[in-house]
């Protein structure tokens, strides 16, 4: 996305309707949008009859060139509610080159008071769209919206979906000459499901043909209001005469779809565990939700405030890349719960503390846009943050904080999650199709499918023994909110943090230690954090009095943090580790083998660990990406950066370097 002009540039005429000034054409018909849109894309692509047809644990997957203002997608939405058993799910993936403003989105929608119950769901939920895959999570999980944000031809070959319907939208070919192309119709058809079909308001004989040609059998149909003909088609395959397009390595292709019971454990109840249990949860699974602890939250995510900070790189690394997405989504997850208490969105102020960090935050603010990032010089900076400052910084505006137990709470408050506390898993064992988690003779739970999200702890099994994940120590100090204290507006970050005070607390983090296996917080680790404040602010220091504190009497709580050597997630089905290195053996005389070997999987196992620092960034959106690997559904990441966080990575560059 240009950092200049992330959003649509819109004019609107006399009747409220919104008009493109780079495209100079117009967002829908000037007679009817809706029943344009009803005909167009619902009827020629037979949705009523296809939502009617669909089991209970059935889904539908439509894809969408050019959201815009979401009109179309609305329509569908509505339709399916009307006409889908309760129980099936829709997704529906649409790629935008300029999303709206979320203001100028309102205004659209407003001009379809009958759309209103799905306009407000989705206005509530349009925040922190940057771009890159963002993932919409509607309608209590009933519907899901992917939007890739990004120019049809750069987004597309990123996705892995199943596309059943495909909308071809986007302005008129002769005015977005650019966008209709055989390259992005082969990508239509590279992502069509066996009986996709497809619709578009243009009749346009080039279009078709170039359609024809990529598999589609496209055939003109009366048009409505001034579209004499429109077109819609369905796909009968890829075309013999072109190479067929890549798959992927058997070693990140899907696992075979589950059948069967919808029933899974999840072992470990902090941010991965919960975030596990609620996006199957909500796709109808019934869920025991294992913990050793007696609560929820009592280990890494037990703290009282975690930061949502961005650490991106401007080269568009698949780290950043997952940062740009999961912390778009779990913005949108927090919009569920009660704002000052359980989060707030204050914005995070991160300082260039040295000439290397203000060279940094250079770099980022000409990569990003401005409302995802932006520079204040010092007296902005103070402004801001309401505290005296020695440098400026980089500003997040839509960051703050979050309390990582009530998002955990309200993950695992689904009435399909059932919390097993007191049960601390040792061993698991596969019998009869079901995963069995025991302790020793007590038989704890079982299930067909399982998610490992015990954090670093999950090496204690064989299964995944060899994931190469580290502890590293992590001590907060709490200090109490003065009445100077007060003036804190926004998270501000060097070293180290500190946020705003959330019920008369402000949380002051945190320590390093990759060495001790001790959780008993130390006075030396609270000065050390003490240290990280004064290089914050010494004004601040001031303001809560910390330079008076008798340290021995400091309060705060140290977990682990669980980290993999490239510092992503690992999330994704298991393979068997013996049985993986002697199907790709070739792989370490010649790294560029594919052997045409299925991926031997441990069937039903899964794994959702490995956040480091950034869980509460990177969890939420892990959880979803593990459904979707489980449930066959649309990627809600790109292609290369589920990969980046598969499970079998570490195998593979084990293989390869021939260790
Ligand atoms: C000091 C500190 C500060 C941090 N600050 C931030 C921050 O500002 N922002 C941010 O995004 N992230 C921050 N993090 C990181 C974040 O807290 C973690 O990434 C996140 O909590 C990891 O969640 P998790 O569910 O993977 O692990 P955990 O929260 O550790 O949960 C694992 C759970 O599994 C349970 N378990 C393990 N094995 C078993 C078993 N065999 N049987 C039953 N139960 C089991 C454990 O009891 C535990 O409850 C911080 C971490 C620390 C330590
Ligand atoms: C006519 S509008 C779509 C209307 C929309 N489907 C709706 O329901 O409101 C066309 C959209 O396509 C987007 N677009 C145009 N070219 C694009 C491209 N190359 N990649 C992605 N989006 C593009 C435009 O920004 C615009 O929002």
């Amino acid at each position: 996305m240009n950092p200049e002009m992330p959003h649509a540039q819109l004019d609107w005429d006399d009747q409220g309707r919104p008009h493109s000034r780079v495209f100079d054409d117009v967002y829908f018909s000037d007679l009817s949008g809706l029943e344009e849109t009803r005909y167009v894309f619902i009827e020629q692509n037979r949705l009523k009859e296809r939502f009617a047809a669909l089991p209970a644990e059935g889904h539908f997957v439509i894809g969408e060139t050019g959201f815009g203002t979401g009109l179309n997608f609305l329509c569908a939405w509505q339709l399916f509610e009307e006409q889908a058993v309760a129980g099936a799910r829709l997704h529906f993936v649409s790629v935008e080159k300029y999303p709206l403003a979320a203001p100028d989105l309102a205004r659209a929608l407003a001009l379809w008071p009958e759309l209103k119950p799905f306009a407000d769901q989705l206005l509530t939920q349009y925040v922190a769209i940057h771009q890159g895959f963002q993932h919409l999570v509607l309608d209590n999980g009933r519907v899901t919206l992917t939007l890739l944000i990004g120019d049809a031809l750069e987004q597309l070959p990123q996705l892995d979906a199943q596309i059943d319907a495909w909308f071809l939208d986007g302005f008129a070919p002769a005015k977005n000459p650019d966008m209709w192309t055989a390259e992005l119709f082969a990508e239509l058809a590279r992502l069509a499901a066996p009986d996709s079909t497809i619709s578009t308001f243009t009749s346009t004989g080039w279009v078709r043909r170039l359609l024809n040609a990529a598999g589609f059998k496209m055939k003109r149909t009366p048009g409505i209001g001034h579209k004499w003909e429109i077109l819609r088609g369905a796909f009968l395959g890829w075309p013999a005469e072109t190479s067929a397009p890549a798959v992927a390595k058997p070693w990140f292709a899907r696992p075979p779809a589950h059948k069967g019971e919808r029933r899974a454990l999840v072992i470990g109840a902090g941010l991965a565990g919960c975030a596990s249990a609620a996006s199957l949860a909500t796709r109808g699974w019934q869920v025991s939700l294992l913990e050793r602890h007696d609560g929820i939250a009592q280990e890494a995510s037990g703290n009282p405030q975690g930061v949502l900070y961005l650490k991106l790189s401007a080269h568009g690394t698949a780290l950043s890349q997952l940062i740009v997405s999961g912390f778009g989504h779990t913005r949108r997850v927090l919009e569920h719960l009660h704002r000052g208490v359980d989060w707030d969105g204050c914005g995070v102020l991160q300082l260039a503390f040295n000439a290397k960090e203000a060279e940094r935050q250079a770099q980022l603010a000409a990569a990003f846009p401005e409302d995802l990032l932006h520079v204040l010089d010092q007296p902005h900076a103070e402004a801001r943050a309401g505290i005296a400052l020695a440098h400026g910084g980089l500003f997040y505006p839509e960051g703050g904080w979050v309390h990582p137990p009530a998002l955990c709470q309200w993950q695992a408050s689904h009435s399909n999650v059932q919390l097993l506390p007191h049960g601390d898993v040792l061993q698991l064992r596969k019998v009869d199709g079901q995963w069995q988690a025991r302790d020793g003779d007590t038989l704890l739970a079982s299930a067909p499918v399982v998610v490992l999200a015990g954090a670093a702890e999950i090496k204690r099994f064989t299964q995944s023994a060899d994931l190469p994940l580290k502890r590293i120590r992590g001590q907060i100090t709490r200090l109490a909110q003065t009445r100077e204290s007060q003036s804190l507006a926004t998270v501000v970050c060097a070293e180290g943090y500190v946020a705003p005070a959330r019920l008369g607390e402000h949380t002051l983090g945190a320590s390093f230690d990759f060495t001790s296996d001790d959780l008993t917080p130390t006075t030396a680790e609270h000065l050390g954090n003490l240290q990280l404040l004064e290089e914050i602010s010494s004004d601040l220091v001031t303001r809560l009095h910390a330079d008076q504190l008798d340290a021995e009497q400091l309060q705060g709580r140290a977990a682990f943090r669980c980290t993999s050597p490239d510092y992503l997630p690992i999330v994704g089905p298991l393979a068997d580790g013996p049985a993986f290195n002697l199907a790709y053996t070739a792989l370490a005389k010649d790294a560029r083998q594919v052997p045409d070997v299925p991926c031997p999987w441990l069937e039903g196992l899964y794994v959702n660990s490995g956040h480091g620092s950034r869980g509460l960034i990177t969890a939420p959106l892990s959880g979803e990406l593990l459904a979707a690997w489980l449930d066959n559904e649309p990627l809600p990441l790109p292609r290369a950066v589920a990969e980046a966080c598969h499970p079998n990575r570490f195998a593979l560059r084990r293989l390869i370097r021939g260790s």
